[in-house]
């Protein structure tokens, strides 16, 4: 659709309008309508965004004034024409043009094998090519264009009636608004495709309503189809969707207009369609003229499935001519011409034996479902958690149960339901405890909180743990007290807590099995070096609920002892990068307790580092001063550590999520909603990899 050429002049287009207000009325909204449809085209179909998101929004509002003043210049497929408009009471019901078939599936070598046997024989030729691509695991759907306008977007529905759902999916901006079907002889077209959703985004949103307390959504899929039927769109704007479109069901050529030449294939017609600006796999299809080469890359592919960044459930096979495609017909499931190869199945069914519940080291109760091992994906699940106790309730999940189990993608197991249909009536249900199982001390519950708390802070389970974390790889990183040794010193009672650390009776290691002269040597020296970590570790250390690394580092930042928070209060706190109520309430109860301050004075007799000679400095010097950053998606010139470490150099900060404090989020490959969420925000400069190179190289 955009050649170099115009990429270029749109891109200059974009950085003129940026500098210079133009005199020109009808032009200016013109040209802001094509620079605002290419960013949104190389963001959401490319993955390349081209400008900040604060350049972005400026060109955004710079649109919506004109065309506030100049009202008779507004086009129904101007991008502010995707801005949500009101609340739906139900979506009306529509005919698909064509129905909406379903794919027949296979499983094996030996099905593709037979299936190709068949289709030489109904295409009566041994000529065929074939032509596959992921098969996106989303919510189906249709649109229609008509003379170059998305006039209607509906659901699968039953195949032959949809709900029709133009206003949601006007708001996935993958979607283009209207493209140049007009000149190519096309007056209306019917395209199918797949609403899908960013795996980072699916699991972000997940824990968003985990920390709310509602039961996680099994798979991606169910998270796009639940937000097509959103009744405001406003809030399916706020999902991030995106949108994948594979097959041209219909179309209408004008008066005298000649049939595009791609449209004899389908490989053809979905390269058409890219280059027309949607969002077709163009890049992921491949072709091949042997059953063979296509059972080889079928495997192939398995293997990569957890690499991409929707969720895929298998792959698609197509025979590639539309003449033979004609020639092959239908059923009335299912084309002849096409088949699913359906990778191994991520769901099972098992019986749910018991439940545990699990102390966390800030004494957090999780119910954990132990059922009967299943393999799943390649792995054996016996062990899932069910998060909470709303999330129990609200699945009606009970002791006995038959459940069933999903692992989408590399995301955890999890129990989507109870198959009710299978209880005997001696199902149990799932009783809570209203004591700690480690410490046996009552529970509480606070008003806004899901999970039950253990809050002794004495209880062995969240000592160990709490033990565990202080000498782990990210905070003192002490090398050699593993959680396995850290379990077996608190056994045997050689270590109660983190001060204890260092004061290890090595007479008594020494005797312990397994325990040699060169690993008690280990063990010292890696104590003993741990006593120099700044003190961001060590703050990150103490597992101070909702303190995190990144937090940490702000913390550390701010004080050149750690004791100086001892008389910090909340307000001051809430001063600090990134650091909201929530965080600083729980930083001042840690030190408000004589137990924590107990603990960090017997760190300071042990020789442990509770300075930091470097306060302030970040803020002040370094060609980064002020500035923070965040990281997200898969980089490819560093480890994103090292990148965070050379921003800290220069004396910038690294926050820990896109918030208006937020001054450069840089984005590496498959980067989810902590882009959507900058990009909304506005006040955010985007950067790709390249140009934060730039900016550290001065
Ligand atoms: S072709 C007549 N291609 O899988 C055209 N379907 O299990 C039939 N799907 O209902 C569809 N990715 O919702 C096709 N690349 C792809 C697909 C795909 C996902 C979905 C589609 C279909 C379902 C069948």
């Amino acid at each position: 659709m955009y050649t170099q050429q115009d990429e270029r002049r749109l891109y200059e287009q974009a950085k003129h309008l940026l500098q210079h207000d133009a005199a020109n009325t009808d032009d200016t909204i013109t040209q802001l309508r094509e620079v605002i449809n290419y960013a949104d085209w190389k963001y959401y179909v490319q993955n390349e965004p081209t400008l900040s998101d604060a350049e972005y929004d400026h060109l955004f509002k710079k649109l919506k004034h004109s065309e506030e003043k100049y009202p008779e210049l507004i086009t129904a497929d101007s991008p502010t024409q995707r801005v949500a408009q009101g609340l739906s009471e139900r979506f009306p019901t529509v005919s698909h043009l064509v129905p909406m078939l379903s794919l027949d599936n296979t499983y094996n070598a030996e099905d593709l094998t037979d299936w190709d046997k068949r289709c030489r024989q109904l295409a009566e030729t041994d000529n065929l090519e074939y032509c596959v691509e992921p098969k996106y695991d989303g919510a189906s759907i249709s649109l229609i264009y008509n003379n170059g306008n998305l006039s209607r977007g509906a659901t699968r529905g039953d195949g032959v009636m949809g709900e029709e759902v133009t206003a949601n999916i006007r708001q996935i901006k993958a979607i283009p608004l209207s493209a140049s079907l007009v000149k190519q002889g096309i007056t209306q077209i019917e395209i199918r495709g797949e609403i899908v959703i960013h795996k980072n985004v699916f699991e972000s949103f997940n824990k968003q309503r985990v920390a709310e307390g509602l039961s996680p959504l099994a798979n991606p899929r169910n998270a796009a189809s639940g937000t097509l039927r959103m009744l405001d769109p406003a809030e399916v704007k706020k999902r991030g969707l995106n949108a994948i479109l594979y097959h041209i069901s219909d179309y209408t050529l004008s008066a005298g207009s000649k049939r595009p030449k791609e449209l004899n294939t389908h490989y053809g017609s979905l390269q058409w369609l890219y280059s027309l600006g949607f969002p077709t796999p163009a890049k992921e299809m491949k072709v091949f003229k042997h059953i063979d080469e296509v059972i080889a890359y079928c495997h192939e592919f398995e293997g990569q499935r957890d690499s991409l960044a929707f969720e895929v459930d298998g792959l698609v096979i197509k025979v590639n001519d539309f003449a033979l495609q004609d020639r092959m017909g239908m059923t009335s499931h299912h084309p002849r011409w096409a088949v699913a190869y359906k990778f191994k199945a991520r769901q099972a069914t098992s019986k749910l034996l018991r439940v545990e519940f699990q102390v966390g080291r800030v004494g957090a109760i999780t119910p954990v479902a132990k059922i009967e091992p299943v393999h799943i994906g390649g792995v054996t699940v016996s062990s899932i958690s069910l998060f909470n106790e709303d999330v129990v309730r609200e699945k009606d999940v009970r002791i006995g149960d038959t459940v069933l189990v999903e692992r989408a993608g590399d995301v955890i197991p999890y129990i989507v339901k109870p198959l009710t249909e299978l209880r005997t009536g001696l199902e149990k249900e799932i009783k809570f405890p209203t004591h700690c199982p480690a410490c046996n001390s009552e529970l509480e519950k606070q008003q806004d909180e899901a999970a039950w708390r253990c809050i002794n802070i004495n209880c062995p389970v969240q000592v160990v743990e709490r033990m565990m974390h202080f000498a782990s790889k990210d905070a003192m990183d002490i090398r050699s007290l593993g959680a396995a040794n850290v379990q077996k010193f608190f056994d045997i009672g050689l270590l109660k807590d983190i001060p204890g650390i260092y004061h290890i009776d090595w007479d008594r290691v020494k005797g312990i099995e397994g325990f040699g002269e060169k690993s008690v040597s280990n063990l010292k020296q890696a104590i003993e070096q741990s006593k120099q970590q700044p003190l961001s570790r060590l703050l990150f250390g103490l597992g101070i609920r909702h303190v995190g690394e990144t937090t940490a580092k702000t913390l550390a930042s701010a004080v050149s002892d750690i004791r100086e928070f001892y008389d910090w209060d909340i307000e001051k706190l809430s001063t600090l990068q990134d650091i909201g109520p929530k965080v600083a309430t729980s930083v001042i109860d840690f030190f408000a307790r004589k137990e924590n301050r107990e603990i960090i004075e017997k760190l300071e007799k042990a020789g442990i580092n509770l300075a930091n000679e470097h306060k302030g400095e970040q803020q002040t010097n370094g060609e980064l001063a002020g500035k923070t950053f965040l990281f997200t998606g898969t980089l490819s010139h560093f480890k994103r550590s090292d990148a965070e470490t050379i921003v800290e150099e220069k004396g910038g900060s690294i926050l820990g999520g896109v918030s208006s404090k937020l001054n450069y989020l840089v984005v590496g490959e498959d980067a989810g909603s902590k882009l959507e969420k900058a990009k909304k925000l506005g006040t955010v400069n985007i950067l790709t990899e390249q140009e934060f190179l730039k900016i550290v190289e001065g």
